[in-house]
């Protein structure tokens, strides 16, 4: 049996509630944005290869630790963890987990909201047609023309952070569930309408060997961090969003297959992404290692020739701003959940202090791709907060927390939370949390690092 201890902050109403919140969380600019690029530019079959294990192996595992150690604590991370750890008789710095899951949160949702805000600025340049026509040198230099502009970037930004902080005042259960149930498939069907155009006009079988042919020879240590990183990263996970949604998850609900329903439609997601983009960038003589415009620089190329593509593609940027502002609320909840708890905030103070402090750190973004861009080869900011983000903080903190539940509680709590039974499942989880979640993340750190080289 869970433990009967309530969250303050309420519940979600069922466990399809939970699922829909939980896939709000992961599905995102992560997989419709990032996935792509990445991809295009660590070389494509090899790194989805690798992307794809780290789901099933690493992502999987931790993100059903998660959800269970979320729900024993029923608290904010920070205050979970100490909670747990002193019930199991540890350690009393864990907390401090919850702590970098915070700054996490604060440092990917500033840079997060900058490319929302590309994303909203891009309803508008589709809805007035923008897009007719216009070949890929006309869309590329649409793209150009925003990102160069700090002033068109910052109101974006301002806006997209203004539009998240007034959900997150409001708390995130009242209205996400029913705007989550619409507009997920809503997004679903309109992928798969992209990929339907792939298909008939972009070349489609190189976009496909692209993704899946897997050439071993393109993988390096740094690559399989990337992948690694992104696993996390698109998963919502190392960092306490998941946790906080299983804190307010009821104690009737299976924490497996729920994992298990969130982990796929992600990663469908991510990979019809793939399928929509790569066919028109070979098509159209593009770059696949183009960088953070690739999705900005192709799809538009699509909705300028389909018939009826303006509504297609202005409806499609919506639901691309809502993907990505499902994400934020949940990148910024822990912080909320924690000071409403330890400060007695209301949530509408919490979420503009936490607002204040992420629009100024994005700020360091906007402006890293106009008057502080790096000369060529050298990184900017938002490439160095995007790194040390998805591929060492989140990381690190599934390692932790992989640690934590694997080897420091004891089997009975894990048991009766998880309430499995002592299957195959559970023993399988289990060792997938043991050994191979935190092995493979550090033998990848280890690895980049150069300490086994
Ligand atoms: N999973 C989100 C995406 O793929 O866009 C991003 C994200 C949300 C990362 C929440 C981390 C997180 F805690």
């Amino acid at each position: 049996m869970p433990t009967e201890r309530t969250s303050i902050h309420g519940q979600w109403s069922s466990r399809l509630a939970f699922v829909l919140a939980a896939t709000g969380s992961a599905v995102g600019l992560g997989n419709i944005w990032k996935f792509p690029y990445i991809t295009g530019e660590n070389g494509g079959g090899a790194f989805v290869v690798v992307y794809l294990i780290c789901i099933a192996v690493i992502g999987i595992p931790v993100m059903m630790t998660e959800v269970l150690l979320g729900r024993r604590g029923r608290q904010s991370p920070i205050n979970t963890m100490r909670t747990l750890a002193a019930e199991e008789g540890r350690w009393p710095y864990w907390h401090l987990l919850g702590w970098m899951g915070v700054i996490s949160g604060f440092l990917i949702l500033s840079y997060y909201s900058v490319i929302a805000g590309w994303a909203l600025s891009y309803v508008f340049r589709s809805g007035s047609g923008m897009f007719v026509g216009a070949d890929a040198e006309a869309i590329g230099n649409i793209f150009t023309n925003l990102i160069s502009d700090p002033e068109r970037l910052l109101a974006w930004h301002t806006l997209f952070m203004v539009i998240t902080m007034v959900v997150v005042a409001r708390g995130v259960k009242s209205g996400l569930e029913k705007a989550v149930t619409l507009l997920m498939p809503a997004l679903l069907v309109l992928l798969v309408l992209l990929v339907g155009y792939a298909m008939s006009q972009g070349e489609f079988m190189r976009g496909v060997h692209f993704l899946f042919d897997a050439d071993m020879s393109k993988l390096s240590w740094q690559v399989v961090l990337i992948a690694m990183g992104h696993a996390f990263f698109t998963l919502s996970l190392g960092m306490g969003s998941i946790m906080v949604y299983g804190s307010y998850l009821p104690a009737d609900a299976s924490i497996g297959k729920t994992t298990f329903a969130i982990a796929f439609a992600d990663t469908l997601v991510a990979i019809l992404a793939g399928l929509a983009i790569f066919p028109i960038v070979f098509a159209n003589g593009l770059e696949p290692a183009a960088g953070p415009g690739l999705i900005f620089q192709t799809l538009p190329i699509a909705f300028g020739q389909m018939p009826g593509g303006t509504l297609f593609g202005t409806l499609f940027f919506v639901l691309l701003v809502f993907a990505a502002w499902t994400s934020a609320i949940s990148l910024i909840e822990p912080a909320v959940a924690w000071l409403v708890e330890n400060h007695s905030l209301s949530r509408a103070m919490a979420a503009s202090t936490c607002g204040i402090i992420t629009w100024l750190v994005g700020l360091g973004t906007v402006f890293s791709f106009n008057l502080l861009s790096p000369a060529e080869g050298k990184t900017s900011f938002f490439d160095m907060l995007d790194f040390l983000t998805s591929n060492i903080m989140l990381p690190l903190g599934g390692l932790l927390i992989a640690i934590f539940a694997g080897w420091l509680m004891s089997e009975k709590s894990l048991q009766d939370e998880l309430a499995m039974g002592h299957g195959i499942g559970y023993k399988l989880w289990h060792f997938l949390l043991r050994y191979i979640a935190p092995l493979a993340v550090l033998a990848v750190f280890l690895n980049v690092i150069g300490v086994l080289v």
